[in-house]
C-alpha cells in the first residue's frame, strides 16, 4: 500500500484584489503515489506548484477537488531556511524535544536521551543540545531540522528544496545524511527540488511539473536518456545535463 496517494487533485488560492476575491487554480489535476521507503523527486520551474503540492499533502491547504489518501502517520517537513525552520530563542534540547511532549508521555529526562540519540544519527554529538541554532552552521542546522522532523518516527520526509542554500560540499554532506536515514529507517522522501544534477543520484523516480500538472514521470536513467515532454528537454537543457 502506498503511503500517500493523489488521484486528479486540484488546488486554488483565493487571493484578494481591490475588494474581489481572485482564484488562481495551481494544482490541475495532479496524480501519483508514494510507496514506503522509496525516494521520488518532484522537479519544475518556481512557481510550478512544488510546495503546494507540499502543502496538500500535509493538509495545510485544502484540496478544491479530486482524491488525496494519507496511509500513514503525518508526514514531516524540513525547508530550505534551516535558520527560520528554527526557533532563536530555545536551545536544541528544547526543540527536539517538542515534538515528543505533542505525541508522547515521556518524561525529561527520556525525551533528553532521545535527543541526544537523535543527535547522533544525524551526525552531530550531544554537546549540541544545550547550543541555540544561532550557534550553529547552516548545514549543521539543517540536520538538527532533519533530527526534529524524525523525532515522531514518520514513514514519508517531505524535502522541500533541503540543500538549496547550502554550498556544493555540505549540500553533499547533508544529502548523504538523508540517503543514510532512508536505507536506515526505510524512510520514504518526497525530495523538491529545482537542481536535477543532484536529483539523477539521489531519487529513484523523478516527476516533472510544469504549471501545476506532472507532464512526465519516470527512473533518472529513463527520464535522463529518453525525455518525451518538451519541457523535461528544456530543463535538462538549462540544467546542462542536455545540449
Ligand atoms: N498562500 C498563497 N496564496 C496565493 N497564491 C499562492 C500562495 N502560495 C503560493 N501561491 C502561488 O501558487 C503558485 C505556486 O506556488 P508554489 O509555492 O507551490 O511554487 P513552487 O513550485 O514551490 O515554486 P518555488 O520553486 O519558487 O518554491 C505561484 O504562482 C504562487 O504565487
Ligand atoms: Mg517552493
Amino acid at each position: 500500500m502506498s503511503l500517500v496517494s493523489l488521484k486528479d487533485v486540484h488546488l486554488s488560492y483565493i487571493s484578494h484584489s481591490e475588494g474581489r476575491a481572485v482564484e488562481q487554480e495551481v494544482l490541475k489535476g495532479v496524480s501519483f503515489e508514494i510507496g514506503k521507503g522509496e525516494i521520488v523527486g518532484l522537479a519544475g520551474e518556481s512557481g510550478s506548484g512544488k510546495s503546494t503540492i507540499a502543502r496538500a499533502i500535509l493538509g495545510t491547504h485544502r484540496i478544491s477537488s479530486g482524491e488525496l489518501v494519507r496511509n500513514t502517520d503525518m508526514p514531516q517537513m524540513i525547508f530550505q531556511d534551516p535558520y527560520g525552520a528554527l526557533n532563536p530563542a530555545h536551545t536544541i534540547s528544547w526543540i527536539m524535544q517538542e515534538p515528543l511532549k505533542m505525541t508522547t508521555k515521556l518524561k525529561g529526562p527520556e525525551r533528553k536521551e532521545r535527543c541526544a540519540r537523535m543527535l547522533e544519527d544525524v551526525g552531530l554529538d550531544a554537546g549540541y543540545l544545550s547550543r541555540k541554532p544561532g550557534e550553529l552552521s547552516g548545514g549543521q542546522r539543517q540536520r538538527i531540522c532533519i533530527g526534529t522532523a524524525l523525532m515522531r518516527e514518520p514513514e514519508l520526509l517531505i524535502a522541500d528544496e533541503p540543500v538549496s542554500a547550502l554550498d556544493v560540499t555540505v549540500a553533499a554532506q547533508v544529502l548523504a545524511l538523508l540517503k543514510k536515514l532512508h536505507d536506515e529507517r526505510k524512510l520514504a522522501i518526497l525530495f523538491i527540488s529545482h537542481d536535477l544534477r543532484i536529483m539523477y543520484h539521489f531519487c529513484q523516480r523523478i516527476m516533472i511539473l510544469k504549471d501545476g500538472v506532472i507532464v512526465e514521470q519516470g527512473t533518472p536513467d529513463k527520464l535522463y536518456r529518453d525525455p518525451q515532454h518538451e519541457y523535461t528537454k528544456l530543463l535538462l537543457t538549462s540544467a546542462g545535463i542536455r545540449s
